[in-house]
Order: structure tokens, then sequence, then C-alpha cells
């Protein structure tokens, strides 16, 4: 994956897409969809992931049939809204390891601050996928991959629903190694930090706590 960002244009998920931005579309309703979009973005984010091959026997004859090389895949989501991504890309790799990171903004400095972290081990020869859906100032998301990073992962990939071209530069600029897939790069993020014209707080719409 060569480029910085990939916005996967495919019907489906565009479609999906709009009714999980309609405020209308009930929880269980947006839920599902992220599941499902998750998906969609999973199989274009592990395009390249490479492949080794075994001697297996058909029903008709022996043949050397390709399978995926190397450890398994370590799926990272950063806390909260980044579970709502988890079943997706486990339903097609479910042997990926499972890690977590949890950061808050100190409101005096703005700053990200970690209270949560839990990673699978020998992430360095790993392919780390983080998810988190919304990726709107990038402070979270590129202290999030300061974290892996720091944990010895090389080989990141950033996958979201929405991206903000504020977001896209911070990670850029922080992290010009990480290819980012979306679903969407939308317009701008307004004085508070949320995505327009976005689809509001995802956590808040996945697990209804507003
Ligand atoms: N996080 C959200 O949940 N929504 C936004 O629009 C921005 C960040």
């Amino acid at each position: 994956m060569t480029d910085h960002l990939t916005v996967v244009d495919h019907p489906l998920v565009q479609h999906k897409l709009t009714l999980m931005r309609d405020k209308g579309t009930s929880t269980a309703g947006f839920r599902r969809l992220l599941r499902e979009i998750t998906q969609l973005l999973a199989y274009e984010i592990t395009r390249e992931m490479p492949l080794t091959t075994t001697t297996i026997e058909t029903p008709m004859e022996e043949m050397e049939a390709p399978i995926l090389a190397g450890k398994k895949l370590a799926l990272v989501s950063i806390l909260r809204a980044g579970n709502g991504m988890l079943d997706g890309v486990l339903e097609l790799i479910p042997s990926a390891r499972v890690g977590f990171v949890g950061l808050y903004r100190d409101e005096e400095t703005l700053e990200p601050v970690q209270y949560y972290f839990k990673a699978p081990e020998g992430l360095k020869d790993r392919l780390v996928i983080a998810v988190d859906p919304m990726l709107a100032t990038g402070n979270s998301s590129a202290a999030a991959v300061d974290l892996l990073k720091e944990a010895g992962a090389n080989n990141i990939r950033f996958l979201c629903l929405l991206a903000s071209p504020e977001g896209v530069a911070r990670m850029k600029e922080a992290h010009p190694d990480v290819p980012i897939v979306t679903a969407s790069l939308d317009r701008e993020i307004n004085a508070k930090g949320y995505i327009l014209p976005g689809l509001g707080d995802a956590g808040d719409r996945m697990f209804g706590t507003k």
C-alpha cells in the first residue's frame, strides 16, 4: 500500500455510510452497519498481506496452495469507539490478536494522556491494524500510533470510517509510514473537533449513551 490515504468508494460502503450518517438510524442499526462496513474496509486494508504456500490434498490431487504468511495480525482498538470495529475485522480474520489503547484529553494541556494500554506480544513481527471510526483532529490517533511504535510495532495501518482533512494531515506529519483506509474524507472539523458533515459522536451512537 503506497498511498497514505485510501478512500474506499465501493457502492456498498457508500450506501451503508449514508445510512449511518442519518440521525434517524437506531443504535442497533448503527452498530450493525459499522460492523458490515468495517468488514468491507478490512478487505481493502489487508489486500497486501503476504502469502506463502502449503501442501494440501484436494479430493482430486495434491497441490501447493496459498496461505497467509507470518505471525497473526494484531488488531488494536482505540477506546472506546474502536470497539465497534473489532467484530467486523475479527469475522474476516478470526485468528487476529487484539489490543486496546485508552487515551483521554487533558482539559488543561489538551494533550492526549494514556489510561490503558494492552497489546499482543511480538508487535514488531506483526501487521498491526489500529481501528477508530473517527479520524478528527488526529491527536489521539497520532498518540495511539506513538504508543504502538514504542511497543515495537513497525508495520501499522490505520482503519477508520470517516476522516477529516485536518486528521489526515496530522497523521501524515506524525506518521507518514502509516497508511490510512477510510470510507470518506469529509469536509472539515468544527471548533469542538467534530467532523462535518460527519455522523455525530460515534461512541454515543453505537452505545446509545446519548
Ligand atoms: N469523534 C466522534 O465521535 N465524532 C466526531 O465527529 C469527531 C470525533
